[in-house]
């Protein structure tokens, strides 16, 4: 049996419509794709995440934090391999006080005695008032939304639901974490802790840098066609002015961009232009040496069949791999990020890029815990008690 088939009309709509269901009062209520992430909620949630960052350097801080969502329970409901987002999302949960519980096996779940998912899913939505989720299943988190909002209609219990991946599609929270990371790296105007303004002294080797995300040059480079979390923070990025995007994959039908983004993107005003090595040529300049950020993947190697696998064996995977010579061709200012894991074989980071300043990847991470907790207050709506908080360490 299929178990989605009662939602499968409402799967096959465009995005705006289906995004307006997952909203409560103008604001989330589930986030199941990064077209929900709008530039202003962006700003919010990175301004919500940098207040919890503030409040959680002080132990009465941490207190207060505690003290949030202490009334609350989260369900982390992930049967796909995961550590960052697992543990981040349960390290965000244990900062502003909710409990945590998890499903990671199915097969410690009744779903070995022929329970669906679905089933289990309210069996969780009765327990917990969150369900945090990562699946193979493409659909499988939107469809719980929709789920959830049919209980809602029937004036039965319903909670939020966060998709934390998606299969190959999304990784709505991985490209929120990544553009939190991004801003904060392209924020280069004086801080109001002191720090001055980078700006003037890059600009005399980058005359027209500007602050910001957008009129940037992102480089996605590795399995783009698989990439959840490059589609993710594509769609994010697509939203900003003057944004073009290089993709390099090798050329393989299951790696390329799919011709479903790029054609998206092209609607939403970005110059896309697509390589199969990061030594490519741009307009008889080195790619690598003209981007403003660089996000790194590993070949997907779960999504292979056996005849991709055998296909993708034959790859030489070199053009793909970052080495210091490479790196250091790169902008001074160009942040270097991967969603990771990273590939120990493959390596298309190797460990010695890792002490660059520009290597992001392990503060992107940790990004993710408090981003992730920005979400949280958000979805629960306890921003004005965050700020009452805040507001309170400021005066003791
Ligand atoms: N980036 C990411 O999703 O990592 P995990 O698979 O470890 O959660």
């Amino acid at each position: 049996m299929d178990e989605f088939a009662p939602f499968t009309s409402k799967l096959n709509r465009p995005i705006e419509s289906k995004n307006v269901e997952f909203q409560r009062l103008g604001r989330l209520k589930h986030i199941i794709n990064a077209a929900q992430l709008t530039p202003e909620l962006l700003q919010t949630l990175c301004r919500t995440a940098d207040t919890i960052r503030r409040l959680a350097k002080h132990r009465s801080g941490n207190d207060a934090l505690r003290n949030l969502l202490s009334d609350k329970r989260a369900m982390l409901y992930f049967t796909q391999p995961s550590t960052r987002t697992f543990l981040s999302f349960m390290a965000a949960c244990q900062i502003l006080g909710l409990t945590c519980n998890e499903v990671r096996d199915p097969k410690t779940s009744s779903e070995v005695k022929r329970e669906s998912r679905m089933d289990s899913i309210r069996m969780f939505s009765s327990y917990f008032d969150i369900i945090i989720m990562r699946s193979l299943a493409k659909d499988f988190a939107e469809c719980c939304a929709y789920l959830m909002n049919r209980l809602e209609e029937q004036e039965k219990r319903s909670v939020p639901v966060i998709n934390a991946g998606s299969g190959s599609d999304e990784h709505p929270t991985q490209a929120l974490l990544d553009y939190y990371t991004i801003d904060r790296s392209f924020d280069f105007d004086e801080r109001t802790d002191g720090v001055e303004s980078r700006l003037p002294d890059l600009k005399a080797d980058y005359p027209d840098l500007i602050s910001g995300v957008g009129h940037k040059t992102y480089a996605f480079c590795g399995d783009i066609g698989r990439g959840r979390t490059v589609r993710s923070l594509a769609r994010v990025l697509s939203q900003f002015p003057g944004t073009s995007m290089f993709f390099v994959s090798p050329d393989h039908e299951a790696l390329k961009l799919d011709n479903d983004l790029r054609q998206e993107l092209i609607r939403q005003g970005v110059s896309v232009q697509e390589f199969d090595t990061l030594e490519a040529d741009v307009n008889g300049r080195p790619l690598i040496e003209q981007i403003d950020c660089l996000y790194m993947t590993r070949i997907q190697r779960e999504h292979n069949s056996e005849s991709t696998e055998s296909e993708l064996q034959q790859l030489d995977l070199e053009p793909f791999r970052l080495t210091v010579d490479r790196v250091n061709r790169v902008k001074s200012y160009a942040p270097i990020l991967h969603p990771f894991p990273r590939d120990s074989v493959v390596g298309e980071i190797p460990v010695e890029v890792d002490s660059d300043p520009r290597a992001m990847y392990f503060r992107q991470a940790r990004n993710g815990m408090w981003v992730r907790a920005a979400l949280l207050v958000h979805l629960f709506d306890v921003a004005d008690r965050l700020h009452e908080a805040e507001v309170g360490l400021l005066r003791s």
